[in-house]
């Protein structure tokens, strides 16, 4: 049986193998799928015993994401210009391919809740991982602005110069947003840590869709945040996780699996957790 992982440190909540179990059963595959915990100075070792075993794809979580770009023999385009590969696929000839489907299910997503991204003025918060990931699938589905603004401005003017050759796009300091978005959508993990982000109500119009990259059991403290500004279109990450790991199981299957009953069948795992 063919073996697949998910590799981070720590692990344990990881819910890709729910995930790609419940992909399997519906198209009919026969495999397996652990989560590893790598050491943090291990994850090369690690893969390398995993392949070893028979393993012939593997998922990437935090933090070894960078690690994962540099041991890969062959990156996807959207794996280079994100600067970090969460997916590993074995080639018949032995060498690994990289790949980064994050931003991949985030597109996916959004499309699923009818968010219109061509022609958009879109607000990207955070400079981090995610929204590397994230920014080359969303200049493809070709929005009018996307404007990128991070805690640390430096960061943020980075990926603006880095991806200025695929569409319009700029930086600004978090602080200083003074213009309506049509989309505003959190890569930070400011609600990770129960932190709400300073945005004023210059950033808003009536009907902007706020979508958090995060997900909870409840609300994060992002989207509390928009539904006290009488926002009504808010949403969260868990969507573009399934989406990311569907765009995985497609790498590895050539088969498409259907993101609706998982996504329902996570949702309400979630909710026992209350
Ligand atoms: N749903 C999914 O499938 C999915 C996939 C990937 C990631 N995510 C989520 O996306 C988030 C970011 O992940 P990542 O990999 O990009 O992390 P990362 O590389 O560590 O980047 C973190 C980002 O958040 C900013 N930040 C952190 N704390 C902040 C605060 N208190 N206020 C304002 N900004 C803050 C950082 O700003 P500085 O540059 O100033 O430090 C940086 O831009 C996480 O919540 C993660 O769970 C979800």
């Amino acid at each position: 049986m063919d073996r697949y992982a998910v590799i981070g440190h720590p692990i344990k909540h990881s819910q890709s193998p729910f995930i790609h179990q419940q992909f399997a059963e519906q198209t009919q595959q026969q495999l397996d799928y652990q989560r590893l915990l790598a050491p943090l100075d291990g994850f090369a070792d690690s893969l390398s015993h995993f392949a070893s075993q028979g393993g012939v794809g593997c998922n990437i979580t935090v933090p070894f994401k960078t690690q994962a770009l540099e041991i890969a023999d062959e990156l996807t385009p959207r794996a280079k210009l994100a600067g970090a590969v969460n997916t590993l696929h074995l080639l018949a000839d032995g060498r690994w391919l990289g790949d980064n489907t994050d931003g991949a299910g985030l597109v996916m997503d959004l499309k699923r809740l009818g968010v219109k991204l061509t022609g958009a003025n879109i607000l990207l918060l955070g400079a981090g991982g995610a929204a590397r990931g994230a920014l080359a699938p969303l200049l493809a589905e070709q929005p009018a602005h996307i404007v990128i603004a991070n805690r640390t401005p430096e960061r943020a003017e980075e990926l603006a110069e880095h991806f200025a050759a695929f569409g319009n796009i700029s930086s600004a300091p978090l602080t200083e947003l003074t213009q309506p978005f049509d989309i505003i959508i959190n890569s930070t993990s400011a609600s990770l840590q129960g932190e709400s982000l300073a945005l004023t109500n210059d950033v808003l119009q009536e009907n902007t869709c706020v979508y958090d990259m995060m997900y909870d059991a409840t609300d994060t403290p992002f989207l509390v945040w928009a539904k006290e500004q009488g926002l009504t279109r808010r949403f969260d990450g868990l969507g573009m996780l399934v989406g990311q790991a569907a765009e995985s199981f497609y790498l590895w299957r050539d088969v498409r699996p259907d993101v609706l009953p998982v996504l329902d069948a996570l949702r309400k795992q979630l909710a026992t957790t209350l």
